[in-house]
């Protein structure tokens, strides 16, 4: 008999910012893997839409609003998938947004930086993704079993022409974050691990790539594929660090860009 061993069948997974892009991929492969699948997103109208195309799917997925700037109600929201469904098998912390120009504009140039914008971006791409960590970690721990995945970003590994300092430097902290809590939830049994995406077309950046073909050909000549890619190629790798078939990867940060951070 073949084992899969991306089967999901009864885990629980928490994905946020999952309405859309690459958290609604993720949400997507985990329920066709068999996964009962919460969606966490601020835009609850894009998140009712996410959560009707799984359900009408034949998948087992429930909705709950989320703004992760708000650490409390995150503990709250993982809190009550563990009273609903008694455990949490998978934890996405993937909420995230743009955060302003790169420095080959005049506006991205470091005495330009808007402060305003930096902490809000701060606030969902680091602390955020932080909170959500720990809130898993608190039900994963006594369980002693657990995948906390992050999405990271590669513009947290190397500088490029696409993304400025606040972004870079939010991806760059959650990257560390990976690698921090590997190595203390390893005795537990908790795998931590990121991907580091390269431009794929979503709605980040208030949707900006699907109104300027111009910015998605120019990502594109960045990447040696010469193309953005969609958002269901996420599909395999976040299957891969969800599922048995990752049990001896924990602290890894894995690129998933078309071959931009080879060059
Ligand atoms: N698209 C890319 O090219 C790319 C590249 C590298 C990394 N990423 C990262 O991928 C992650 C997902 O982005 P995406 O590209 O799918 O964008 P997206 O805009 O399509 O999806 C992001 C989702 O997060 C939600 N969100 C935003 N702020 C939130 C908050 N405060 N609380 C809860 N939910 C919130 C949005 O409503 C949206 O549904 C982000 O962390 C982003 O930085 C994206």
């Amino acid at each position: 008999m073949s084992v899969n061993l991306f089967d999901l069948s009864g885990r629980v997974a928490f994905i946020t910012g999952a309405a859309s892009g690459l958290g609604f991929a993720m949400a997507e492969a985990f329920a066709e893997q068999g996964a009962i699948v919460v969606l966490a997103d601020v835009d609850a109208e894009a998140l009712r839409r996410a959560v009707g195309r799984l359900t009408q799917a034949g998948h087992r997925a429930e909705g709950v609003d989320l703004d992760v700037r708000d650490p409390r109600q995150i503990r709250m929201r993982i809190d009550e998938v563990v009273a609903r469904h008694g455990k949490l098998d998978i934890c996405c912390c993937n909420a995230g947004i743009s955060g302003g120009p790169p420095f080959s504009r005049p506006e991205g140039q470091i005495e330009n930086i808007d402060l305003a914008t930096w902490d809000n971006v701060v606030r969902i791409n680091q602390t955020g993704v932080f909170a959500t960590m720990q809130a898993a970690a608190a039900v994963m721990k006594p369980r002693k079993s657990g995948r906390i995945i992050v999405t990271c970003s590669i513009s947290g590994l190397v500088t490029g022409s696409i993304s400025g300092y606040t972004y870079s430097a939010s991806k760059a902290a959650v990257i560390h974050l990976v690698h921090l809590a590997a190595v203390e939830l390893a005795p537990y049994n908790i795998m931590v691990n990121g991907f580091a995406p390269g431009p794929f077309l979503t709605n980040i950046a208030g949707g900006r790539l699907h109104r300027e073909p111009e910015t998605v050909a120019f990502m594109a000549s960045t990447v040696p594929l010469k193309r953005v890619a969609d958002p269901s190629e996420l599909k395999g790798l976040a299957l891969l660090l969800a599922s048995d078939a990752s049990s001896y990867i924990t602290g890894t940060v894995i690129p998933i860009d078309g071959g931009a951070t080879a060059m």
